[in-house]
């Protein structure tokens, strides 16, 4: 039908029936919020790179992730900051890990919060790497036993869910091996399946400590040029028994999050990073867009691209956006 009797503008003429139309909506349970915890108590510290966001003590994380639950966001993402790095980051599989502790007190108080870990041991190495190294390189099979350790740590605290996102090879499977061996089969794993080696990760890593001392992570996450290989790492991941996969970072890689949603039946998950949400932060302060409808566009867009799930910063704000 052409013009002048189909008329596109019709449907858009209010917002009641712009809202009848729209195909895609962006709901609070779609929603994660990736949160920092340290040690310590009473520590309440503003992350710089991330406005808004701040890094919490277990006993002050309580508080926090109450307010964000009663705004309608149901998932957390934790990730932890010693006090002390080792070469092997034993401090991502301690008893009394900083993550560890955050997950008992979450579980303990929210029960019905889903929260997930973050497997990786870059927040808690030395040297910054998210695999041990072994003569320079990161020791690739001599890490799988220690993500295992992580997982595992994460589980018998009580998180609902584990997420590796170190791109070693063969983690999910190694990691599902660990779980299932000691009774943790009911735990899913969501993988970062295909994360890329990205700039956009910067604040981050100022957030968490956890940038590489030496050298760059191009040698274990992926080239940025690559697409069909995230099929094949989403691929081989399902295979080694991931519930979940999830494209990070999520809108410089919306036809990644395309093609996935297209291929697999899994669920899908995109990772708004803090880079993407820090450039969307930095311009608002300025003045130079409007920061509620660039979030909403942006959460939108990644939706649109066929995600299911979406961890961003913005969870909570945009929650309490959406009602
Ligand atoms: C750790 C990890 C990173 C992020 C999540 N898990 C950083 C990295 O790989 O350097 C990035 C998250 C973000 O930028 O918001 N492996």
């Amino acid at each position: 039908m052409q013009y002048p009797m189909y008329r596109p503008r019709r449907l858009r003429q209010s917002a009641g029936i712009r809202r009848l139309v729209r195909e895609t909506n962006v709901r609070p349970d779609d929603l994660v919020m990736p949160l920092f915890v340290e040690e310590g108590r009473d520590v309440d510290v503003p992350i710089e790179a991330l406005p808004g966001q701040r890094r919490y003590s277990v006993d002050r994380l309580v508080k926090r992730v109450k307010e964000i639950h009663a705004a309608g966001v149901h998932g957390v993402m934790l990730f932890g900051v010693p006090a002390r790095k080792d070469a092997l980051g034993t401090g991502a599989f301690a008893k009394e890990g900083v993550v560890q502790r955050a997950a008992r007190a979450l579980k303990d108080v929210s029960p019905d919060l889903v929260v997930i870990g973050d497997v990786c041991l870059c927040g808690y190495t030395s040297h910054g790497h998210c695999g041990t190294l072994d003569r320079g390189q990161v020791d690739n099979d001599g890490t799988l036993e220690l993500l295992g350790k992580v997982a595992l740590s994460q589980a018998k605290a009580g998180v609902d869910m584990v997420a590796p996102s170190d791109m070693m090879d063969g983690r999910v499977g190694y990691i599902r091996e660990v779980l299932d061996e000691e009774g943790f089969e009911h735990i899913p794993i969501m993988s970062y399946a295909a994360k890329y080696a990205s700039a956009f990760y910067g604040p981050f890593r100022d957030a968490a400590g956890s940038a590489p001392r030496e050298g760059d992570r191009r040698g274990y996450q992926m080239d940025p040029g690559n697409a069909r290989e995230a099929l094949s790492e989403v691929l081989l991941d399902i295979d080694e028994g991931a519930d979940i996969v999830m494209v990070k970072p999520a809108l410089a890689y919306l036809d990644v999050v395309r093609m996935v949603r297209d291929e697999v039946e899994h669920p899908v998950a995109a990772y708004n990073v803090s880079g993407e949400y820090a450039m969307v932060k930095a311009a608002a302060a300025r003045g130079w867009l409007d920061e509620r409808q660039a979030m909403m566009e942006m959460l939108t867009s990644i939706k649109r691209a066929g995600a299911d799930i979406i961890l961003t910063y913005f969870a909570e704000e945009a929650a309490r956006e959406l009602g």
